[in-house]
């Protein structure tokens, strides 16, 4: 699928075999999250631009790239969304951080909206959207929908596992969107859950069930 990137790496396998299995408790589970979060930031960043600085080495003055980091911002998906927060800022400590608030309705499967707050001048940065879970996509469409009637044009999103129907679905209404995965799973069962996934990446997160 144009515009996902899946993170096919022997590490990220290893770190996903431990997170989805259902002995792993939620110390190691959160620590799992914001770890395979970072390596998708830093995945996401590769085509970042780069302002050219010069600066001196304790040998000599050289010219050199350096990121702006006030041209970004990040917005979790609560609540889970939050899980990844540490992880993406550990990549880039001075991005702004936005929040949107998305429960997916437990008969319906669509998602509602109870809370949005982003930083005033989001429509001047590119904004990194997390969140671990897209099984639908119903979440990340309605996320990108609100973000773009803000004005804002470039946008990228971050999920730790991901169906396939969901990607269809945001990929198809949100083309110019790139989504960074570190998993593309098999399907979703009867109840919009991802298989194999992970179960209920809120629940894990803060031990609410
Ligand atoms: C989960 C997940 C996504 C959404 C994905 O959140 O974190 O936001 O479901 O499902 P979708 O792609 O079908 O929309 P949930 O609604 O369980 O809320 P929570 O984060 O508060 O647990
Ligand atoms: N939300 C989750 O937390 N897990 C899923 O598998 C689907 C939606």
């Amino acid at each position: 699928m144009k515009n996902v990137h899946e993170l096919k790496h022997p590490l990220i396998e290893h770190k996903l075999a431990i997170l989805r299995d259902k002995k792993t408790g939620t110390k190691e589970f959160r620590e799992l999250i914001e770890e395979i979060a970072s390596f998708l930031c830093y995945e996401a960043l590769s085509d970042a631009k780069l302002e050219e600085v010069e600066i001196e080495t304790p040998i000599c003055k050289m010219k050199t790239g350096k990121l702006n980091e006030n041209k970004y911002a990040f917005i979790p998906i609560l609540r889970a969304g939050m899980g990844m927060l540490d992880g993406v800022i550990s990549v880039m400590p001075n991005a702004k951080i936005g929040h949107i608030g998305m429960y997916r309705d437990e008969e319906t499967f669509e998602p509602v909206n109870y809370f949005f707050k982003v930083p005033k001048d989001i429509e001047k940065r590119e904004v990194i959207v997390i969140d671990p879970m897209l099984a639908t996509g119903g979440s990340a469409i309605d996320a990108i929908d609100l973000l773009k009637s803000k004005g804002v044009t470039k946008i990228k999103f971050l999920s730790i596992i991901s169906a396939p129907e969901g990607l269809k679905a945001v990929t198809k209404k949100h083309p110019d969107v790139t989504i960074y995965t570190a998993h593309i799973d098999d399907h979703l069962n009867e109840n919009k859950y991802i298989v194999p996934g992970l179960g209920d990446a809120g629940d894990r997160i803060y031990g609410t069930k």
